[in-house]
């Protein structure tokens, strides 16, 4: 099996490239290392796998690597994806994230490959008021970055059906753990709290999500890489949802920090109040399950965050930019 990985640098791909490395699986990286890739991540494995620092819109340099390697799994990652971002900066998240697959697709046409997993994402169901949405469920995304990446998910099936691409989509639900950037609601509110600093928090802190741990998430592509059928959609998610204060909260008492520290601030316009889906195709179909619960991956991120303070700590410049664009502080 020899797989290409784009976004391989970034938080939930490079785990993915970590773990295939040490099952001694060929893997070949294509990553453009924007503000969100670090191939410090890929360290230990580094010399085990073959990196192209490369934007998948050059599609002429992007081709080569195709015909130097020639993949037969390829597992699509890289994307523009912070959803305050695409607010106020739409045009790369279309680029990147619409126009950057419509390439892959197109290179791929030309090769034999056997599975192109799509990595998408449960925010294009948009608000869920209540209860939770299966594959079908039409999608309303509402915010920039999940209108690309509903697109990219909508072309994949096109692709599919037009061209015969073995396209599986993989929709995720919000993805936590070791070396997650700190724009992300976890490890900003742990780096914020060990510098007791304001923790900004969106409206009343009432956004809820599904949290999966990364392991769990790695675990389930790799189910769907083994398992997943072509032309077909996964929901990705653990069923584990909460509002974001109550995240806060159990982050500030993990690391006895005050509840003070929370600042309630304007909320993002259009924000969805709540996301939450079914995976039971993935769980009857692929037979995965997610093992570790919220409380115990929690934990373990915050420990993890800990450990790795410096590497934490060396993001501080870009995301305090960022966040004073978006939170006004
Ligand atoms: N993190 C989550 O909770 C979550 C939830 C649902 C879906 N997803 C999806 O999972 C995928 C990975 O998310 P992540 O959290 O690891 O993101 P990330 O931002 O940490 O990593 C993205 C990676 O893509 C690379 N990249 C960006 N633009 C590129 C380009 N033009 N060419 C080549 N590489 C480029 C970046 O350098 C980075 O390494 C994305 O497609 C995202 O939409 C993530």
């Amino acid at each position: 099996m020899k797989i290409l990985v784009t976004g391989g640098a970034g938080f939930i791909g490079s785990d993915f490239v970590r773990l295939a490395a040490r099952k001694g699986l060929k893997v070949v990286v294509v990553d453009k290392l924007t503000y969100a890739g670090d191939t410090e991540r890929l360290k230990p494995i580094y010399d085990r796998i073959h990196f192209y620092n490369l934007d998948i819109l050059n599609k002429e340099e992007l081709k080569k690597i195709f015909e130097k390697h020639n993949p037969n799994i390829v597992l699509h990652f890289a994307a523009e994806t912070n959803i305050d971002k695409s607010v106020f900066e739409p045009s790369i998240f279309m680029e990147t994230n619409i126009i950057g697959t419509i390439y892959l697709f197109e290179i791929v046409k030309n090769y034999k490959i056997e599975k192109f997993i799509n990595i998408t994402s449960y925010e294009e169901y948009g608000e869920i008021k209540e209860g939770e949405v299966t594959e079908d469920h039409p999608l309303n995304p509402r915010s920039p970055y999940a209108v690309s990446k509903a697109s990219a998910d909508m072309l994949g099936q096109v692709y599919w059906r037009t061209l015969n691409i073995p396209v599986i989509t993989a929709r995720l639900c919000s993805i936590y753990g070791p070396w997650q950037n700190p724009e992300r609601l976890i490890p900003m509110t742990i780096l914020k709290a060990l510098r007791n600093e304001v923790i900004p928090v969106y409206g009343a802190g009432d956004i809820e999500r599904e949290w999966l741990y990364l392991y769990d998430c790695i675990n389930a592509i790799f189910y769907l890489i083994e398992r997943g059928k072509p032309g077909e959609i996964y929901n990705i998610g653990s069923g584990e949802r909460y509002k974001v204060i109550e995240i806060v909260r159990k982050i500030l008492q993990i690391l006895e920090k005050p509840e003070s520290l929370i600042k309630f601030v304007p909320d993002r316009p259009g924000h969805e109040k709540r996301v939450a889906i079914s995976s039971e195709k993935i769980k009857k179909e692929a037979g995965w399950m997610p093992h570790t619960t919220f409380e115990l991956g929690l934990k373990a991120t915050v420990e993890w965050n800990l450990n790795n303070r410096m590497w934490l700590f060396k993001k501080l410049f870009y995301y305090e930019n960022l966040w004073s664009k978006l939170y006004e502080e």
